[in-house]
């Protein structure tokens, strides 16, 4: 077992020369997707998808363009004739990518912010132990607080192909999912999940 996850960070602003490079890798199911979000999400998904086939394209040697994605039940990408366990995340301006080659791994990032009905969210997708701590909290440290439970809940999620509405976890991780969390830029929190303990985080900037 190799004992890396790679979690690539990367700005999604980027130039427009950049950018038509980016959109250049697209498949056409793609830039279909990107045709029905509002202009500033589209951006921002033409910029992480292509960020995402180029650094897959350098880890299989297939041009960025020439590479399959196919999609589990909820939705987590996969390559189609590569076995890379990949996933992203991105938040506000900051797009997170996450490579591990033997073992199942999901990302999670959030910009730290005020986030709105903090208590009515917690309630809904987690545990009676984390509202009950969310609730003893300090007011001024309770968003810090909840994202950061939020992003760990997500990376373990993503890790598994699940998703936010899935409900509570349950047994039948693939092996068992251990996490870390860090700040990948000040402002920002994020988590990387991914199976058994034997790993070790590799974080790289990616430059425009
Ligand atoms: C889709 C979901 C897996 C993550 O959504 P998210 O946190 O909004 O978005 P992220 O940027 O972290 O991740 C999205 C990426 O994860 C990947 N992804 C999608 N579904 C996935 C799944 N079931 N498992 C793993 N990865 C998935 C995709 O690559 C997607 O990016 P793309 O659409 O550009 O390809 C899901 O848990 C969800 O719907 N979350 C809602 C989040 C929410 O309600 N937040 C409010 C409280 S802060």
């Amino acid at each position: 077992m190799t004992e890396e996850v790679q979690v690539w960070v990367a700005p999604l602003e980027v130039t427009e020369a950049r950018y038509a490079d980016l959109a250049g890798t697209l498949a056409v199911e793609e830039r279909r997707r990107a045709e029905d979000l509002p202009p500033v999400l589209a951006r921002r998904f033409v910029v992480a998808r292509g960020i995402l086939r180029d650094l897959l394209s350098g880890f299989t040697g297939t041009p960025a363009q020439k590479l399959k994605f196919a999609y589990g039940s909820a939705g987590k990408p996969s390559l189609v004739d590569h076995d890379i366990n990949f996933n992203i995340s991105h938040s506000a301006e900051l797009g997170l990518f996450a490579f591990a080659p033997d073992r199942a791994v999901g990302v999670d990032v959030e910009n730290e912010r005020p986030v709105r009905r903090l208590l009515d969210v917690a309630q809904r997708f987690m545990s009676e132990d984390e509202v009950r701590t969310l609730a003893a909290t300090d007011p001024d440290q309770r968003d810090a607080t909840f994202l950061r439970s939020w992003v760990v809940r997500e990376a373990r999620l993503k890790a598994e192909g699940r998703s936010v509405w899935s409900g509570q976890e349950t047994a039948g991780s693939p092996g068992n999912l251990t996490h870390k969390l860090f700040s990948p830029r000040p402002g920002y929190i994020a988590a990387v999940a991914a199976s058994d303990s034997d790993w070790r985080l590799y974080t790289c900037a990616v430059k425009h």
